[in-house]
């Protein structure tokens, strides 16, 4: 697919999968750095409510080299140049582990409320590039979009007002979520879509596509690291959020040395 029908298909759906796929190599140093990650204290390292179950890594480029190399992989950051149409910086990073049998649920929502509402970002300029650190099948809660209602633009949610802090943005009860009773509605107009494949799928969607996960209910985990590229002419107004769920740092990626190879 050229890059032309790349945009086509992500305008025309709110995702798309990639052409390519992150090497043997890159992908092994990763899932290394995240196993590492894992086993720290820290704030970044969130954990499923009332457990010490990992949930998720947040911002680990700025405080991890391979990280930080991943988030100027030519795989990842040509996608999101070429979705975006223009020079991006990384706006958030996270790695969302679902353990085996332990792994809870992401409530239907979209990402853009969180960054509409918390953050002041002016558009929904920005991508979410998926990487999957292991392959992502039916029953390890995979991530299920709703094609095509990112043209929704915000739909009803849980409101405007802002969540009380932020970990009510990374744990299995989200603020922002949209109505349990609005789902069977929008799943009748936009066809649900499980995003699976092998460990180093690469998949694009877009910050107003409805999308959620349920529980993993397998004995495989399934750990998939999240990159979000936005514009640079898109930086948030409102800078009220830990730096590692909202990088301050506009730079674009182009301009960062090293990548991951
Ligand atoms: C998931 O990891 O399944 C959900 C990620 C997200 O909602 O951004
Ligand atoms: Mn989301």
């Amino acid at each position: 697919m050229s890059s032309e029908e790349q945009r086509i298909a992500y305008a025309d759906q709110g995702w798309c999968l990639a052409p390519r796929t992150l090497g043997q190599d890159a992908l092994a140093k990763v899932r290394s750095s995240v196993r590492a990650i894992a086993a720290t204290e820290r704030p970044e390292v969130v954990y499923e409510e009332g457990t010490r179950t990992v949930r998720a890594l947040h911002g680990c480029h700025r405080y991890d080299e391979v990280c930080a190399e991943l988030v100027r992989h030519p795989v990842l950051l040509d996608l999101a140049e070429a979705l975006i149409g223009g020079p991006v910086y990384l706006y958030q990073f996270k790695v969302n582990i679902k353990s085996p049998r332990q792994g809870r649920k992401w409530p239907w929502h979209q990402d853009y409320a969180f960054w509409a509402h918390e953050d002041g970002m002016p558009e929904p300029d920005a991508v979410n590039i998926a990487l999957h650190l292991d392959e992502v099948h039916e029953s390890n809660g995979p991530l299920t979009v709703l094609t095509g209602s990112h043209t929704l633009g915000l739909v009803t949610t849980g409101g405007t007002a802002r969540g009380r802090d932020w970990q009510d943005h990374v744990s299995a009860r989200l603020t922002h979520t949209i109505p349990e009773d609005e789902i069977p509605a929008l799943t009748a107009k936009f066809p649900p879509r499980s995003l699976l494949g092998p460990a180093g799928t690469v998949a694009a969607f877009h910050p107003s596509i409805v999308h959620s996960s349920t529980d993993n209910t397998s004995a495989d985990r399934r750990a998939v690291l999240l990159l979000t590229y936005n514009s640079v002419t898109n930086t948030p107004t409102r800078l009220t959020r830990p730096a590692f769920l909202v990088d301050p740092d506009s730079t674009p990626v182009r301009r960062l040395a090293n990548a991951l190879t």
